[in-house]
């Protein structure tokens, strides 16, 4: 496809902002094949396996999404397509430094995608549909039709009206005072846009009926001054930022035979488990559309970001939201498929105080102690156990079970419990069975030795890792096989600690352990140990 000049000099823009203003690129835990297999599995869809899935990543920038994932699902295969050369080149130097074989970066343009690539399980387009011209948003949605297989889930996110119309006098506010300033640097210019911004404002909040009639724009203003230059350049100078509204996306979506399944973040998909007031309303305003009651919410909550989950439109029919109604929890198809899934604890025990029902509060209690990982028939049986302990009736048995599995639910959509029917692997720390298998420890060093310039490293859920040090590269190659506390804390001390003469031997022998017990529980919460079941300590 041949593209006009004002489509090469908008790239060519596009690239010199990421050259010269930089770009990290992040692991998103919303966009992993896990995830979007718990929820196509969680609204009744029956999506690949994640464990062996082939996954495709458009505008992959350095693959900071996919190299992680790559590392921690070791069977499963990661694609990432990208238009700027120099991006894919860094990317592919992390992926070879860490010699990981299952996750590449194709350097191309989506406009000219190769229809040999074959089918993919999940295809992610993460800030990408937004921000790309209504030619790319075509194609982009041509292939996820034509290159997602039948039970495949998509990812498509973009900045949405009408929160964005208030972001869009930001944007406008910054391209205008950069009007006239072609010779600039994109560095200069976003530091400009900044300074003008708070100058702004500043004379705003001088006047308070100003301030009150202009909350909205102070709010977004401020929300921008607070945001990285890279970020702001992306968002605020580069060529093409188009929000859409959910419908318009849903309607993309229609004509391209895909049907919207809902949102990453469950709270704008799933309002009943919250809020039956707000509801009860959506349903009033749009009986029919599970899009346009969050359209309508969109509205109520001014949304300014959406993270679209997708499927073809042949498997839409099997959608269903009954989970997300209370009165609906407790039937049984709504529990088989809550059973399917293992959980994961986000929220502390100080946050126990919301749970009414103690027994409830109880299990949560335990649950937590435990580490936090656990499935249903684990919870009710901590419930069982909690109900006999506390001597209750047996009526107060079944209201309990009731009020567990709406608590798990609620917590799912808040965002509190994490889901999963592949769940990410992750171990405890054993003494003389734990080891760091060498391709964690291959990635970790590609990170430390200079990728961290490009991408941050991910968890086995994806969360970003803001801290990999020198420290935990050190004790990953230590810990390459199973071996005993007392080997490892006095190799640790010998590294580490003895060069330290004012401190004494019992002192540096105290530092050591401390160390060690700090990083053992800090390799297993990352999800980078792995539990030999035979082997000795060696
Ligand atoms: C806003 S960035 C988002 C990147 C990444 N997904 C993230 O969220 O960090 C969009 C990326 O898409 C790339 N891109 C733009 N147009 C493209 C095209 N036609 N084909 C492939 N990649 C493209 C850009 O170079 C850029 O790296």
């Amino acid at each position: 496809m041949a593209k006009d000049n004002t489509q090469m000099v908008n790239e060519e823009m596009q690239q010199t902002i990421y050259k010269e203003l930089g770009y990290k690129s992040y692991p998103f835990p919303f966009t992993t094949p896990a995830y979007l297999e718990a929820y196509g599995t969680l609204v009744g869809l029956k999506p690949p396996t994640a464990k062996t899935a082939r996954v495709l990543e458009l505008g992959a920038t350095y693959g900071g999404n996919i190299i992680s994932q790559a590392a921690h699902n070791p069977e499963a295969t990661f694609v990432g397509i990208e238009l700027s050369q120099d991006q894919v080149e860094k990317g592919n130097k992390i992926i070879g430094d860490a010699k990981l074989d299952n996750v590449s970066l194709v350097q191309g343009d989506i406009l000219n995608f190769d229809e040999s690539m074959g089918n993919f399980d999940y295809i992610i387009a993460h800030g990408f549909y937004s921000w790309i011209s209504d030619e790319m948003k075509d194609k982009l949605l041509d292939i996820i039709s034509n290159h997602l297989a039948d039970n495949g889930i998509a990812y498509v996110s973009y900045n949405t009206y009408p929160g964005w119309h208030t972001m869009e006098e930001v944007r406008q506010l910054m391209l205008f005072a950069n009007r006239g300033h072609d010779e600039s640097t994109h560095k200069e210019k976003v530091l400009r846009g900044k300074t003008v911004g708070s100058l702004v404002g500043a004379q705003i909040l001088n006047y308070d009926n100003l301030k009150e009639r202009n909350s909205k724009f102070l709010g977004a203003l401020r929300s921008v001054m607070q945001k990285d230059d890279y970020y702001v350049g992306h968002d605020h100078l580069e060529p093409h930022n188009d929000p859409c509204y959910l419908y318009q996306f849903n309607d993309h979506l229609k004509a391209n035979n895909l049907a919207y399944v809902g949102d990453a973040d469950l709270t704008l998909s799933m309002v009943r488990t919250y809020d039956e007031s707000i509801a009860d309303k959506l349903q009033q305003l749009a009986p029919n559309s599970q899009a346009d009651q969050e359209q309508y919410l969109d509205f109520m909550l001014d949304t300014t970001f959406r993270k679209s989950i997708i499927c073809k439109a042949s498997a839409a029919k099997d959608i269903s939201y009954a989970v997300s109604n209370p009165a609906e929890v407790n039937t049984i198809p709504v529990r088989t498929a809550i059973n399917n899934f293992t959980f994961q604890i986000l929220f502390d025990e100080e946050a126990l105080e919301m749970f009414e029902n103690s027994l409830v509060k109880d299990t949560f209690q335990a649950l937590i102690k435990d580490g936090g990982t656990f499935n249903m028939i684990e919870a009710l049986a901590i419930l069982k156990a909690a109900h006999e302990v506390a001597n209750a009736s047996d009526d107060e048995l079944e209201p309990a079970v009731c009020s567990l599995y709406k608590a798990v639910v609620e917590h799912m959509v808040r965002g509190g419990i994490r889901f999963y029917k592949t769940f990410p692997e992750k171990q405890e720390y054993m003494e003389g069975l734990s080891y760091v298998p060498t391709r964690f420890t291959n990635l970790v060093k590609a990170i430390a030795d200079g990728g961290s310039e490009y991408i941050y490293g991910g968890n086995s859920f994806n969360d970003a890792i803001g801290d990999i040090s020198e420290e935990d590269l050190m004790f990953m190659e230590l810990l390459n096989k199973p071996k005993s506390k007392s080997t490892l804390t006095k190799k640790i001390k010998d590294t580490i600690f003895s060069a330290d003469k004012s401190q004494t031997g019992k002192h540096q022998n105290a530092m050591a352990e401390a160390f060690y017990n700090e990083l053992t529980k800090r390799m297993g919460d990352l999800g980078f140990l792995r539990n030999k079941k035979t082997d000795g300590i060696s």
